[in-house]
């Protein structure tokens, strides 16, 4: 195999079993159809970076567009690709295609077919399936093909027998996603550390006079250096910029006494980082920057100790909301009682957002929050952000005018372990004299 098709951490017998697993629990007399992510283009001819798509790779590992996997469970347990040939000329101009040849040799396949083919092949083994599992309406054009095969189907001679249930797959597959194994969580600890790099050299970055772009390269720098790209497109908010929830110019100057937002994380091999830290430009606290910040640190421990096996998983939220409450209301930010306050949701106006999300191949990463209704409980294995904040609106007149402008939130990424919670990002300082020592 050549060395650019062995990238991937993940075993070929761990892509494997994942298909075994989804086959398994999709039953019998199943079909499943999962697709490569399209190419997407930028303007004119010019294509954005591809990124493959995140249930494809999961089961695959196959890095290229204009690809289709056919799973059929049964006795054969089929596993069928659909990708692009070879092709010299285009491979002069774009790189080199693995073709299915190479997708049966190095990625597992029992069999593949060109792309070119499909309409042809494809309606063929949907044939007497009862049940048919694919994302529906995620992509247009993925729908379009998919109504097309099917009326290939019926339409074949003496009448194809059209699978009689369509099921959205991803309540089976995204289940799956939700329990990292130890592969991926050695990729998701190595994303972490490459973000870690990334808020160091953005601390070191961020002085008074630079912009918030010039943070930005590097915390760029430091994840492309090491064969990273950024999970998403990195936030570096600068004094009230920070209390606009996806801030994305990163244009401003950030001037001394501001506190300075920095929200970026790191992909490796698909999978994603995500950290926020806030610190101040100049590397001085004021008294106020300095009140909100200790109560989203509190808040924050509080909610990584809330991350154990068998909690709910919105323990965490409920762990910080209750300091940030009581750290308001002790401010006098909020009127009355934190009791109070977290009846009526009054701190929301401070407090906008949950506490964490899924984490995974994707920042923010798939898998029910809730079952059967209730918050589903964490198990071994789950990956999850906790990342508290506060941020007062520059134009709160509710408040006196020293706290206004002040947004800070501080976020990591936390593995469920029987041992307690397992912070993959802890190596990122969040004291505040720690910072102060750093960033000065
Ligand atoms: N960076 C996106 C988030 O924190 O959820
Ligand atoms: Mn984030
Ligand atoms: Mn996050």
């Amino acid at each position: 195999m050549s060395a650019l098709f062995n990238k991937s951490m993940i075993s070929t017998d761990e892509f494997a079993q994942r298909r075994k697993t989804l086959m398994r629990l999709a039953g019998e007399s199943a079909a499943i159809i999962v697709a490569a992510a399209p190419e997407r283009m930028r303007n004119a001819d010019s294509a954005w970076p591809y990124r493959q798509d995140s249930d494809f790779h999961y089961l695959t590992g196959f890095p290229e567009p204009d690809a289709v996997l056919a799973l059929l469970p049964g006795r054969g347990n089929e596993v069928i690709l659909f990708c692009r040939e070879r092709d010299p000329e285009d491979e002069r101009l774009h790189g080199a295609r693995i073709g299915p040849e190479g997708a049966v040799k190095h990625f597992g396949m029992q069999d593949a077919f060109p792309f070119e083919d499909i309409d042809d092949i494809l309606p063929g083994m949907l044939e007497g399936r009862e049940r048919l599992y694919c994302h529906f309406g995620a992509e247009a054009e993925f729908d379009v093909r998919l109504l097309r095969w099917l009326r290939r189907l019926r339409s074949a001679r003496g009448g194809g027998v059209v699978p009689r249930e369509f099921t959205s797959l991803g309540h089976l597959l995204h289940d799956l996603r939700l329990y990292k194994s130890p592969a991926e969580l050695k990729l998701m600890r190595r994303a972490a550390e490459v973000a870690t790099h990334a808020q160091l050299a953005a601390m070191q970055a961020a002085r008074p006079g630079r912009c918030e772009y010039e943070v930005e390269a590097a915390l760029l720098h430091a994840m492309r250096s090491r064969g990273a790209v950024p999970s998403y497109a990195p936030i570096v908010a600068a004094g009230a910029n920070a209390c606009v929830m996806h801030y994305r110019h990163n244009s401003a100057k950030l001037q001394r006494g501001q506190l300075l937002l920095v929200d970026a994380g790191a992909e490796v091999q698909c999978y994603a980082s995500d950290i926020t830290r806030t610190w101040p430009v100049g590397g001085k606290f004021s008294r106020e920057q300095r009140a909100l910040y200790e109560i989203v640190l509190e808040a924050q421990a509080a909610a990584v100790d809330a991350v154990r096996v068998g909690s709910p998983w919105d323990a965490a939220h409920r762990a910080a909301t209750e300091v940030i409450a009581e750290g308001l209301c002790a401010l006098k930010l909020l009127r009355g009682s934190a009791r109070a306050a977290l009846q009526s949701g009054s701190y929301r106006k401070f407090f906008p957002h949950k506490t964490g999300h899924w984490i995974g191949l994707d920042v923010h990463d798939v898998g029910d929050y809730q079952v059967d209704g209730e918050a589903r409980l964490l198990e071994a294995g789950m990956a999850l952000t906790v990342e508290p904040g506060i941020y007062v609106a520059p134009d709160d007149t509710s408040v006196p005018p020293r706290w206004r402008g002040i947004g800070v939130r501080i976020e990591d990424d936390v593995v469920v372990t029987a041992r307690g919670p397992e912070v993959l990002t802890a190596k990122v300082p969040k004291a505040p004299t720690e910072l102060e020592a750093l960033c000065g």
